[in-house]
């Protein structure tokens, strides 16, 4: 029997910050959370908001609901709980990874960063500069906002040891083939460093099926907490220096990349992530996989169905409105993009137009998005930047015909 597509009422009833009569559409900049986060993080601060340890009943069951969230996370990924790191943010574990794997790398040796991407798998690595290692660009194709595979292995040599690119731009919503741009690069002798910040709301990730070296998220754009979460193959954390403190000794993982640990109430809290995925599993799967990782990857497929027509309408309008700049591409399917769409509209500044769309109900933004070096290659002026509207799988179809006629009536005026 199929599965059923996806029950949106079913879905939103979880969100209680979709009652207030708005049309979310800034779900790039961070998601909505479901009650069950909210749930688990009360119940922690109320219940056992101690230190975590073994010395005590209620330290113990502190310790065993940090654990819980940490393998939740794991079970995202696919990865072992010791590969996942979880910090305050993407930004900052990119900051304690560039540190940790600088010292393996000799001057005159590269980092591949790209100029698609949003500021945190980035500027950190661009640093590395100071230490001597030499820093090489991966543009995109200006026309396209595409990066390109063959400007890639031109770029790559036996100096490579590190390229760090997006899963999917937070710019362009266009995802980047992460396995084949892996095996490239690994074929050269270097690792890579994958941004997922802008897909893993949007698609179930395999780091073992993608063979990366490095993967992050943050889990406060994918229905959680305010955390970001960083994967590295235990192999090369082990081989990283630890950032911690010394006695914590270079084989203790995750604790030596996990400088201060994570915060307590929000890791616990992270269990509620799965816990709503495990809530629409029960829901809507007729056959569910017999792991977490499956359960959610099922979810994720019926999730990616309902985004792609909520894409479709957008598209549908946006590709063919003769003042309005899409920047990415104009396919709906998944593969081929997450509903994350900014554009610029002829004659009027990107920075008016949120506050016109609030007129309507609706909370979008403009802007760089943190990712000014894309918009500059594309002629975008990036201090007034693009129009951006982000949809997840709790948006309605609806809202996107609201969104369009709100931006019809913009754009004619
Ligand atoms: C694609 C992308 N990467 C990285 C980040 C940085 O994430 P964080 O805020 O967790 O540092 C963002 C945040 O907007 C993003 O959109």
């Amino acid at each position: 029997m199929a599965d059923k597509a996806l029950d949106l009422d079913f879905v939103r009833a979880f969100y209680p910050a979709l009652n207030d009569g708005w049309a979310f559409m800034e779900n790039a900049g961070g998601s909505l959370v479901p009650h069950t986060v909210i749930d688990r993080v009360r119940d922690y601060m109320t219940e056992c908001q101690v230190q975590p340890g073994d010395n005590s009943p209620i330290a113990r069951e502190a310790q065993a609901r940090m654990k819980k969230g940490h393998e939740t996370v794991a079970a995202m990924l696919n990865a072992e709980p010791e590969e996942i790191v979880i910090g305050p943010s993407t930004t900052r574990n990119v900051i304690t990874l560039a540190a940790a794997l600088r010292d393996s790398f000799q001057p005159g040796e590269e980092v591949i960063v790209t100029n698609l991407d949003h500021e945190a798998n980035n500027g950190h690595w661009r640093r590395l500069e100071e230490f001597g290692i030499t820093v090489r660009e991966w543009q995109v194709n200006p026309q396209t906002a595409e990066l390109e595979l063959e400007t890639l292995a031109g770029l790559l040599s036996d100096k490579t040891r590190l390229v760090c690119f997006s899963h999917c731009s937070n710019i362009t919503g266009g995802p980047n083939p992460v396995k084949e741009i892996a095996k490239m690069v690994h074929d050269a002798g270097g690792m890579v460093c994958v941004d997922g910040v802008a897909y893993a709301p949007h698609g179930s990730v395999d780091v073992k099926d993608l063979d990366v070296d490095f993967y992050l998220f943050s889990l406060y754009k994918t229905y959680g907490p305010h955390l970001g979460v960083m994967y590295g193959k235990k192999e090369h954390l082990l081989k990283a220096k630890g950032q911690y403190f010394f006695f914590h000794g270079e084989d203790n993982l995750p604790m030596k990349m996990n400088p201060g640990a994570p915060n307590h109430e929000l890791t616990a809290g992270t269990v509620g992530v799965g816990e709503y995925f495990e809530a629409l599993a029960a829901h809507h799967l007729e056959e569910p996989a017999n792991d977490m990782h499956g359960r959610m990857r099922q979810m994720f497929d019926i999730m990616a169905h309902h985004e792609e027509n909520l894409s479709a309408r957008f598209l549908d309008f946006a590709a063919n409105h003769p003042k309005i700049r899409l920047i990415g591409r104009s396919e709906a399917n998944h593969d081929r993009r997450a509903p994350t769409f900014s554009f610029t509209i002829e004659g009027v500044k990107s920075q008016d137009v949120p506050p016109m769309l609030e007129k309507h109900g609706i909370a979008a933004n403009a802007g760089d998005f943190y990712a000014p070096r894309v918009l500059k290659a594309l002629g975008i002026d990036p201090d007034d930047g693009a129009v951006r509207c982000s949809f997840v799988h709790y948006n309605t179809l609806d809202e996107v015909d609201h969104l369009i006629s709100a931006l019809k009536e913009i754009a004619d005026a």
